[in-house]
């Protein structure tokens, strides 16, 4: 595996890459693997010739009181894991590689940035939008990995790819899950013991009103209530928010006729976490 620092180095790679005729695949991160991760990786794997990763905690996309800081990192381990699954180069820069102290282009997304959890990270969906185009124009895939755990993000990013004729296909995948349903994410790292458990009051509160959705009529508040039923009855658990939105816009519904998101924000403890389900007719 071929580890690359630098956006020149990146660009040279992937251009006689291409000259040869291969399709790439690439798969962004923000390092700190996990299964979630790698299942990305693995389907990049599936469906191109050659695989590309990107492990760079993205300061653009963190508000100031946020954990950019202390967000995990382990790159040795990350590598080890690259390895395993067939990564055949991993883009792995500097802050100051990405970010030109003179810099002033931002790539934003408007509409589907919006509601969710937009207004609870002012600037967070520009910085992800803004690196992603980097990255796009750094790595030259053709088709990009983006998993369904961050629903909202994988949204801007097909808007953005749509809206800027990035000549690249989004290729979405289902949220990779722990046994017992909590939602694979590198931030679970911060949740001591009782935490761990507190957590899945989200993937709970999500099949709950799963279940009420296909036990006959009922009502998008119906949906949302039930799912703040289980949360509530959680210790240790603050929700920012419960949302039933139209899963193509994102913008808020009363209808049940086409597919609509279920998406929860909640503190446990200091820590962030974000989980959806997805409901079709
Ligand atoms: P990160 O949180 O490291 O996630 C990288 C990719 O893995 C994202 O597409 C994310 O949706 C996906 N992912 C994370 N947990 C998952 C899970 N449990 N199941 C399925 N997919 C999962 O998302 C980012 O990094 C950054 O915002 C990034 C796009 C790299 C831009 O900086």
């Amino acid at each position: 595996m071929d580890v690359i620092r630098t956006p020149d180095e990146m660009q040279q790679w992937s251009d006689s890459v291409r000259s040869l005729g291969e399709k790439i695949a690439f798969v962004p991160t923000m390092g700190f693997l996990h299964e979630g991760h790698l299942t990305l990786m693995r389907e990049g794997r599936r469906r191109a010739g050659v695989l590309v990763a990107s492990i760079f905690v993205n300061p653009t996309q963190f508000g100031p009181a946020e954990d950019f800081a202390c967000y995990p990192r382990d790159f040795e381990r990350d590598c080890a894991m690259m390895e395993a699954v067939g990564v055949d180069a991993v883009f792995a820069p500097e802050p100051s590689a990405m970010y030109a102290p003179d810099s002033q282009t931002w790539v934003e997304v408007t509409g589907v940035t919006k509601g969710l959890c937009g207004p609870l990270r002012p600037g967070h969906f520009r910085g992800v939008t803004t690196v992603v185009a980097k990255l796009f124009n750094i790595v030259k895939p053709h088709i990009a990995l983006f998993g369904e755990k961050d629903f909202q993000q994988l949204r801007a990013i097909q808007r953005m790819v749509a809206d800027l004729n990035f000549d690249i296909e989004i290729v979405p995948v289902p949220i990779v899950r722990e046994k017992d349903g909590l939602a694979m994410s590198s931030r679970n790292a911060y949740l001591s013991p009782d935490q761990r458990q507190q957590a899945l009051a989200l993937s709970l509160a999500l099949r709950a009103a799963r279940d009420r959705y296909h036990a006959g009529p009922c009502c998008v508040e119906e949906l949302v209530s039930v799912a703040k039923c289980v949360l509530r009855r959680t210790p240790g658990v603050e929700i920012e928010y419960i949302e039933a939105v139209d899963a193509g816009t994102l913008e808020r519904t009363s209808s049940l006729d086409h597919p609509i998101l279920l998406a929860i924000a909640a503190r446990v403890g200091k820590t962030r976490l974000i989980d959806n389900t997805v409901l079709k007719p």
